[in-house]
Order: structure tokens, then sequence, then C-alpha cells
């Protein structure tokens, strides 16, 4: 085990009863004051990944270590893990203050220690004037507070956050998610949250962590999850990229010359690409061309994007090709029909596994 991992899942399976896979034979390592992000679609095995590390679910088969220890069979409040609850799950008939001191009155901690680590807590979320309050006086921005408060204050080792800003207004969550970031580094504790959007994944994690029905398709850091996705699936999952079918022209040095249809291009692969049979490229919008000497294509579509406009075009061979071209770039107005020429950035596209 390196030597800054706090936790540990191995070979971590759930079958539910009636067959539903949960997850299959997940292995990861979580570090020691990280912020690591489970992302993926609905019913991907997000949840399920928390509840087994909070002690909720037990796994079917594998063991789960913190510090080395096995907890696998430990009781949720016999863990130094709290969970921030998708639906923040407070108690309506308490004001804020017995709220977030809940946990600590359950543990026998004298009244005075209470309020003070419940003050303090407070502070950390910027709630301290609310301390009086009613929760169900409070809005929604203002519960999540409660809901991460109480979930510090008794100062786990892992938090556990299942889709933490879901409920909020775009504008809030944005706020919220600089403040989760910030909060987590001021703890130094470990956060794992679930999130099914790419864009808050992306803005709030040390690594990601990328699940698709029960398995880890790819644990990364954003800007590796980015530049380099392993898979098709992340490639997909992650920002817009054009995946093409293509076959191999040439192995060169440290790249391939590939070809869709008539677009040849560079590409690069990580060491592990197989190279057998068919090949999947894939392309990022901003990364095709268009410039003089490329192949020709048309407009098919444009999409004002604010810094950027979005081309659809297509290829003589019916490939399709989505282009982000930067708003200072353009010289002339593009409009459906409009003949292009079109390339791609050399080295820039990456060749996909297929699962
Ligand atoms: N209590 C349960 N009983 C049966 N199947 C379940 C249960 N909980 C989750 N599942 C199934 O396990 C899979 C993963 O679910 P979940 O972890 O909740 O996904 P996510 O949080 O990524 O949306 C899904 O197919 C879901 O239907
Ligand atoms: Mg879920």
């Amino acid at each position: 085990m390196a030597p800054d991992t706090l936790l540990r899942l191995e070979a971590v399976s759930k079958i539910f009863p009636g067959g539903a896979v949960g997850l299959d034979a997940i292995d990861l390592d979580i570090g020691q004051g990280e912020f690591l992000s489970l992302l993926g679609p609905s019913g991907c095995g997000k949840t399920t990944s928390l509840r087994v590390v909070g002690g909720f679910e037990e796994p079917s088969s594998g063991r789960v270590l913190l510090d080395g220890q096995d907890i696998t069979g430990r009781r949720p409040y016999d863990r130094p893990v709290n969970t921030v609850f998708q639906d923040y799950a407070l108690f309506p008939h308490m004001n804020v203050e017995e709220n977030v001191g809940f946990g600590l009155s359950l543990r026998g901690l004298g009244a005075g220690e209470i309020q003070r680590k419940v003050r303090a807590a407070l502070d950390l979320v910027g709630l301290a004037d609310k301390i009086e309050a009613r929760v169900t006086a409070l809005s929604g921005g203002q519960r999540q507070r409660v809901a991460l408060a109480r979930a510090i204050v008794c100062e786990p080792r892992v938090l556990l956050l299942d889709e933490p800003l879901s409920a909020l207004d775009a504008h809030l969550r944005e706020q919220m998610q600089v403040e989760l970031k910030r909060l987590q580094a001021q703890l130094g504790t470990t956060f794992i949250m679930v999130t099914h959007d790419q864009t808050e994944a992306l803005s709030i994690s040390d690594r990601i962590v990328v699940m698709n029905r029960g398995r880890i398709e790819q644990i990364a850091t954003p800007a590796v999850l980015y530049d380099a996705p392993a898979t098709r699936f992340v490639a997909g999952f992650i920002g817009t990229m054009n995946v093409l079918e293509c076959r191999l022209v040439e192995r060169r040095a440290d790249s391939f010359l590939v070809a869709a249809g008539s677009l040849t291009f560079e590409a690069v692969a990580g060491s592990d690409m197989p190279l057998d049979g068919d090949l999947i490229a894939g392309i990022r919008p901003e990364d095709v061309l268009i410039e003089a000497g490329g192949v020709p294509g048309r407009v098919v579509g444009t999409v004002f994007h604010g810094r950027t406009l979005r081309l659809h075009a297509e290829l003589p061979d019916g490939i399709g090709l989505t282009i982000d071209v930067p708003r200072s770039d353009i010289g002339a107005d593009y409009a459906p029909g409009q003949a292009v020429h079109l390339s791609v950035r050399s080295g820039a596209a990456r060749l996909l596994r297929s699962n």
C-alpha cells in the first residue's frame, strides 16, 4: 500500500438480491487528504460505492481497508466516516444548532464542548449567524451548509458526499463548488463526492473515477481525463469528442498515422493500446482545423457558444465532425452548405480502447 493511501477498496463486488450488479470487482486506492469524485451515468454504481465505504451496504465480496485495517464488517457508526446525503436528511423539528450537534450528543460529549464544536463547524461553512434558526426557515443553499457542518463536526477521516449540490440552482452550485474545495483544503480531510455532472467533477477534484456499469473505466486527474481519455466511454462522457472508426496507415516512432475515410491524421496512444482490428480515434472539436490543404467538407450546421463557434461539418464519405472555432479566428461567417477544408491538429488525436 502506498504510504499516503488512507482508504482501499479491494476487489469489491456488490450483487443485490434479485441479481442486479451494483459493483463488479472494484479496486480503488484513495489518498489521505484527497478530493476524489466518482463520476458516471445513472445506475453505474456511484452511490453503492459510497454506501460500501460508509458501511450502509455490505459488499458481496472484497474488502474495505482504512489505514491498512479491514473495516468491511464494521457498522456505519463504528467508522471514522460521515456522509452528506443527497436530500440533506436534516431534522425539521430541530434548529441549526441541534441538527449540527446531534451526532456529538449521541457520542456523549458535554454541552459546553458540543456548543464549541458546533460553532466552529458553522463558522467554517459561513453560517454562524444562523445557529438558532429553524432549518425549515433556511434556503436550499443554507440547508446544504447545515448538512455539511453536521458531517464535519464529528471530525471524520473520510467525508462522503452523494450529489451534494444537485438540488441547488446553477449559480449557487458553482459558488458551492468553490466553497467545498476550500473547505476540504482547509480541513485536510479526504472527501469522496458522487456526481453525474462532469463539469462539477472536473472543476473540483484532485482525481476522478469514471464508472460505467459497476466497473471503473479510468482513474485520473481532471487534465489527464480530458487530454488522454483511455476508453471510448470516457471520451464520450468527458467534454465533447469526435469518435471516429479508423484504420492504421503507418506506425511511427511515437505515434500512428491513421485514416477515417479520406481524413488522414496522426494519433497517439497509451502503451496498453491493442492495435489489432479496427481502431477508434478521439479528436476534440478544438483540434479539428479549417485550413487550406485539408480534406474538402461542408458545413451542415452552426451553434453559437459565446467564445467559440461550434460547426457541424460532413466529409464527402459521410463522416461527421464537430469543430470549435475561436471567435477571434473567424474572418467570415460560417453558414450551412459552405465548403470548408478540414484537417486534424498534428498529434492531437488519441486512439481509444473500445471498452
Ligand atoms: N437496493 C438495491 N436493490 C437492487 N438493486 C439496486 C439497489 N441499489 C442499487 N441497485 C442497482 O445497482 C446499480 C447501481 O446503483 P447505484 O449505485 O445507485 O447507481 P448510481 O448511484 O451510479 O446512479 C443499479 O443498476 C441499481 O439499479
Ligand atoms: Mg446515486
